[in-house]
């Protein structure tokens, strides 16, 4: 059947329709479903982006020499729509994904979409892909933002054209279904991020190189790997697509942003103003690995992964297990921060859109 887009042009569905019809929305995983439509915005370099608009979901066309294939020159970002108890529909705090990705645009030489356009986009592509938000409690629509170099530059330097996308696709749990706690290997081998680097904002170039350490430590039976500091393989940096934090006692402690290396997570600074405001002692700063060794509990926090337990982590061929049953800090953080998202617990932060 035949459907309207915001913007009056129509596309034949059928073949989504199919699609929507083998959704298994009790059975979801964070995989690629693909949605009716996405937003597109462009811009030239020297000029303003165009009015943007809502297109059906597809293939884009770009440069073979474009500077996001050749050197990197893209960003993306991560948010969820979450579906409340009467059927509305909220997104999370979706300013600070806008915030990041124009400090990363910043640092990588692109232009950037303002703050209301980004918010914009993002509720446009959710309303217009709104019937793929899962029934409250079975997972979320997760949202991912692009920014990418579009032209060609052969020689380094950055992109003539740029393009703003927004697609999204229904997700469940991160790693297993029922949020079952990681198990991590410490990488003493890859580092992720380097000090005055790019490890702090959410560029394309940060993840393919966690790769081969992933699919080693996968290959070992763990769920992912941790990663330790560049100059010093000491301290705890941040897991692959997740930041980390160590309790011991009512201390909560997290690696601390401050030359560059650590993503500053939107869950990540989430948690910390919950714990806070829960009672929780919160320490931002080094975290030597062996603090995490011998933390009561560990736990990652991430837009895709929430606030997942840590089960264990193997360093140096030790594994220490942690605390990961009833009454635990990841667990009240969870219920608290998940119970806002859905619209369970009332936001008195003001977070939800
Ligand atoms: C997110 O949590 O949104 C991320 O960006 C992680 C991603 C690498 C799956």
């Amino acid at each position: 059947s035949a459907q309207s887009t915001p913007d009056g042009t129509t596309i034949d569905n059928n073949c989504s329709s199919e699609k929507y019809a083998d959704v298994n929305w009790d059975e979801l995983g964070f995989s690629m479903t693909e949605t009716d439509f996405m937003y597109v915005m462009k811009c030239s370099i020297g000029e303003n982006f165009d009015e943007g608009s809502i297109i059906p979901y597809g293939n884009i066309q770009l440069s073979p020499c474009s500077t996001l294939v050749n050197y990197g020159q893209g960003l993306f970002e991560g948010l969820k729509a979450y579906r409340k108890e009467d059927g509305k529909i909220q997104l999370f705090r979706p300013d600070q994904n806008a915030l990041r990705m124009k400090a990363g645009a910043e640092r990588l030489c692109m232009p950037s979409p303002s703050i209301g356009k980004f918010v914009d986009a993002v509720k446009q592509t959710v309303l217009a892909n709104k019937r793929w938000v899962p029934p409250m409690g079975k997972g979320s629509l997760y949202v991912r933002p692009l920014l990418m170099g579009m032209g060609a530059a052969l020689g380094l330097g950055p992109s003539p054209e740029y393009m703003f996308l927004v697609f999204a696709s229904p997700v469940g749990d991160y790693y297993n279904k029922g949020r079952k706690p990681m198990n991590l290997l410490v990488e003493d081998k890859h580092r992720r991020a380097s000090p005055g680097g790019t490890g702090g904002i959410k560029t394309v170039a940060n993840y393919s190189p966690v790769l081969s350490a992933q699919a080693r430590a996968k290959a070992q039976g763990f769920s992912d790997v941790l990663f330790l500091d560049a100059a010093m393989g000491k301290y705890v940096e941040e897991v692959s697509a997740c930041n980390i934090f160590a309790v011991k006692g009512d201390v909560i402690s997290t690696p601390q942003i401050t030359c560059g290396t650590i993503l500053p997570g939107i869950t990540r600074k989430s948690i910390i103003e919950i714990a806070l405001a829960l009672g929780y002692k919160v320490e931002e700063r080094l975290v030597p690995v062996e603090e995490l060794l011998d933390a009561d509990e560990v736990f990652c926090t991430g837009t895709a992964v929430v606030v997942t337990p840590v089960g264990s982590v193997t360093h140096q061929g030790k594994r220490v297990e942690y605390k990961e049953q009833g009454e635990t800090v990841c667990h009240k953080l969870y219920e608290t921060l998940t119970g806002i998202q859905t619209g369970r617990i009332e936001d008195k932060m003001g977070w939800m859109v």
